[in-house]
């Protein structure tokens, strides 16, 4: 089948990103824009129009009159998705050879990041919930403790990178968080991928937008978060820590010098959803069916885990002693598709749009689940990650990157360093980083990782020569 094909066609229950649901929840001017000529929408950085970077022009006038209603000083579209704007964001808080302190579940972009910028990653260990395998929040004493250790490495630490909510919707006290940091008078930077709908303020079971506790820049997916088109995404700087000219500068690096004004126009629009009275009211509806389906499906029995994200359903799929990654096979065989399989668990994004009829398909399916399935205890309990409180790369994570390297299987890799990063897509957590020395317990860690993710973890890894 060809891609075009293949993309017009629409016979699956969407629970994956983008958030929009293939199209039924974006922002209405945008879907009147779509119904015009096709592409006439496709407009380079005329005079009129501008661009991200270009101070005058109806992109400045949004940007301006965005970063106004959110309450900041400055932000910048983009159209590179989360990614392209956290590099950016790091490329301007830190310089070649100095140092940045990130939690373990940073996403790969920010590692990229170092090894573009000659920026060494201390990488700070996170608490761990072994019965479902995945990575959980910290308070603000296990960050004093983080600091105070990673004080021995005597690098220059220009920054704190937090990564709020998780790509499961865990979402820790950030305000706490950014105290501690501001204390110590270093930047923040948010990766609030999963969480630009938290800008809606909507109600107070949903957490705040890192913004409001003052963190000094925080990136969004637009696509993953709010009704925005693929690639769609915000950073959002506040406070007199950063200079904007150091990020515009490092925007104007990464970004093509042809940004895609329908992408443009879907970041205004998909703000304007989150933070306008009727998108609230739209959202709010939302809200309450998906409490209405997780009540539903509780009561049915389903094992579903808890978090702050109400638009995030995790299914503990290792509570009955099954994969995630094999559960998922089952839902898509059945027309769901979900978005994050992990071996312990299966997670459904509700997104933007509407579900009618999924509570009980979905008890259905899971019924059949289990009528079929056959259990092991290896997807219930989960070893803990295999790292220090922080620790850094041997080797800069750039050296390594361009070193002469070798191929080798993961087993015969103790001694070596990385060259290359290991990594899970989804969630795009990094098990092992440019530079890092392979020591016993990290490839006994990547061997049992490699029998959770099949398919995701190679057989070899490349070693500096
Ligand atoms: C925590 C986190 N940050 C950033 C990103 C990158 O987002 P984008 O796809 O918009 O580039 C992801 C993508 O999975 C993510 O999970």
């Amino acid at each position: 089948m060809g891609l075009v094909t293949l993309l017009s066609g629409n016979r699956s229950e969407n629970l994956f990103l983008p958030a929009h649901g293939r199209g039924q929840a974006l922002p209405k001017g945008l879907r009147q824009l779509l119904k015009l000529r096709p592409g006439i929408w496709d407009l380079p950085e005329l005079f009129e129009v501008g661009g991200p970077l270009i101070s005058t022009g109806a992109i400045a006038d949004s940007q301006k009159s965005s970063a106004a209603a959110v309450g900041v000083n400055r932000c910048w579209y983009g159209v590179n998705g989360a990614t392209g704007l956290l590099q950016s964001s790091l490329l301007a808080i830190a310089r070649p050879g100095q140092a940045v302190l990130m939690p373990r579940n940073v996403h790969k972009s920010l590692i990229q990041a170092c090894l573009l910028g000659c920026i060494t990653p201390i990488l700070f260990d996170l608490p761990f919930l072994s019965d479902r395998g995945h990575y959980s929040t910290f308070n603000s004493d296990w960050l004093r403790n983080v600091i105070k250790r990673s004080q021995g490495f005597q690098d220059d630490i220009a920054a704190v990178v937090l990564v709020n909510p998780t790509y499961n919707g865990y979402s820790a006290d950030m305000e706490s968080l950014i105290e501690e940091i501001h204390s110590h008078s270093w930047p923040v930077l948010v990766d609030e991928a999963h969480g630009a709908y938290f800008l809606s303020g909507l109600c107070s079971k949903l957490p705040k937008s890192s913004l409001t506790f003052g963190a000094d820049l925080v990136v969004h997916s637009l696509h993953k978060s709010a009704p925005g088109l693929v690639q769609s995404s915000v950073l959002w700087l506040q406070g007199r820590r950063v200079d904007p000219f150091n990020v515009e500068r490092s925007i104007g690096l990464l970004q093509t010098s042809s940004p895609s004004s329908l992408l443009l126009a879907s970041c205004e629009n998909a703000i304007e959803e989150l933070i306008s009275p009727s998108g609230k009211k739209r959202l709010s509806t939302r809200l309450n069916e998906a409490e209405l389906l997780t009540q539903y499906l509780l009561s049915k029995g389903l094992p579903l885990l808890e978090n702050n994200d109400p638009l995030r359903i995790i299914l503990h799929t290792g509570k009955v002693g099954l994969s995630g990654i094999e559960a998922d096979e089952e839902f898509i065989k059945k027309k769901i598709i979900g978005e994050l399989p992990e071996p312990g668990t299966l997670t459904f994004c509700l997104g933007f749009s509407s579900h009618k009829g999924l509570a009980r398909k979905f008890v259905k399916i899971w019924d059949e689940i289990l009528d079929t399935y056959v259990a092991s205890e290896k997807f219930s309990l989960f070893d803990n990650p295999p790292f220090d409180i922080v620790s850094k790369p041997c080797l800069s994570c750039s050296e390594a990157w361009t070193s002469p390297y070798e191929k080798v299987l993961i087993e015969d890799s103790i001694g070596r360093i990385a060259v290359e990063m290991i990594c899970p897509y989804p969630p795009g957590i990094p098990l092992l980083v440019p530079g890092e020395m392979i020591d016993k317990s990290r490839v006994n860690w990547l061997l049992s990782q490699k029998i959770m993710w099949p398919d995701q973890i190679p057989s070899f890894v490349r070693v500096v020569s």
